[in-house]
């Protein structure tokens, strides 16, 4: 088996969607693997690259730029799934990155742990869309996609909790707040559309398991804090205000944000309208 960040950093540079989400099931396993049997297995070190190889579709626009569809169509729902794909492709990156471009900060094991766990799990999401998509005659690839994903990994690429910051406790805990909408979307369209009772099916395997992640993010954020004797909340406020561009968004999904270890006095004062 090779070192865990010469894993992060092969499946970083795959460019092909079902290949990279492939690799990267492979090594999670190779890794639980050896951790089911006790071992420690070498963490080593990697070099990753600034952004992750991706495919040469979707192309990747401005927002702005980015077609809006109504969500009561056929159309539109497939637009949903194709952005939710992006959005696990990305966080499939994001986590291996994590592991590579961190490796030389001293953890204890469960931290690896973590983060090949979360790993693995985007890599299941991003199949699970991706067949949604193939089962209404669609593809990753078909639509346009969010330039900029990569924004807040380039920001923080220097600062591991800047990183925990902005990405488990702010954009993850994000998709705890808007999956159950884009649930109800899919189960009103069940009776028309037979393809919306798979992507339920999907949306709701990733509800439950983004809770984790989460909970990673405020886990080792909380350890770090601890390291460097810093106040977690006050210094989740700092590093939120340095590296997110803009307010959070309520409303917030209260109840899993608490079971994830994310307390209300974290966000709320970095919501709209309010200053920390
Ligand atoms: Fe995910
Ligand atoms: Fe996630």
């Amino acid at each position: 088996m090779i070192p865990l960040a010469e894993m992060a950093d092969h499946v970083l540079r795959t460019a092909d969607a079902r290949a990279k989400t492939a690799l990267s099931r492979d090594y999670a396993a190779q890794w639980q693997a050896a951790r089911d049997t006790g071992a420690k297995p070498e963490i080593g070190r990697a070099n990753p690259p600034d952004a992750p190889a991706r495919p040469a579709e979707p192309a990747l626009l401005d927002p702005r730029d980015v077609p809006r569809r109504k969500p009561g169509s056929p159309q539109g729902r497939i637009a949903i799934l194709h952005a939710v794909a992006h959005i696990e492709l990305n966080a499939v990156d994001l986590h291996w990155d994590l592991i590579a471009r961190f490796s030389d900060t001293p953890f204890p094991i469960g931290f690896f742990d973590d983060w090949v766990r979360a790993a693995d799990e985007e890599s299941k999401h991003f199949n699970l869309i991706a067949d949604c998509l193939e089962a209404m005659s669609s593809h990753y690839g078909a639509l346009p996609a969010h330039a900029g994903m990569w924004r807040a990994a380039e920001d923080t690429a220097e600062d591991l909790m800047g990183r925990l910051a902005v990405v488990p406790m702010v954009l993850e805990a994000r998709g705890l707040d808007v999956t159950p909408g884009m649930i109800r979307i899919f189960e009103k369209a069940r009776k028309s559309d037979p393809a919306a009772a798979q992507a339920v099916a999907a949306m709701e395997v990733i509800y439950a398991e983004e809770v984790h992640h989460v909970a990673y993010g405020s886990k080792w954020f909380h350890f770090l804090c601890g390291r460097h004797d810093l106040d977690p909340k006050e210094a989740f406020h700092t590093l939120v205000q340095r590296y997110f561009h803009g307010p959070l968004k309520p409303p917030f999904n209260e109840e899993k944000r608490a079971e994830a270890g994310l307390p209300p006095d974290f966000y709320w004062p970095l919501a709209d309208g309010k200053s920390a």
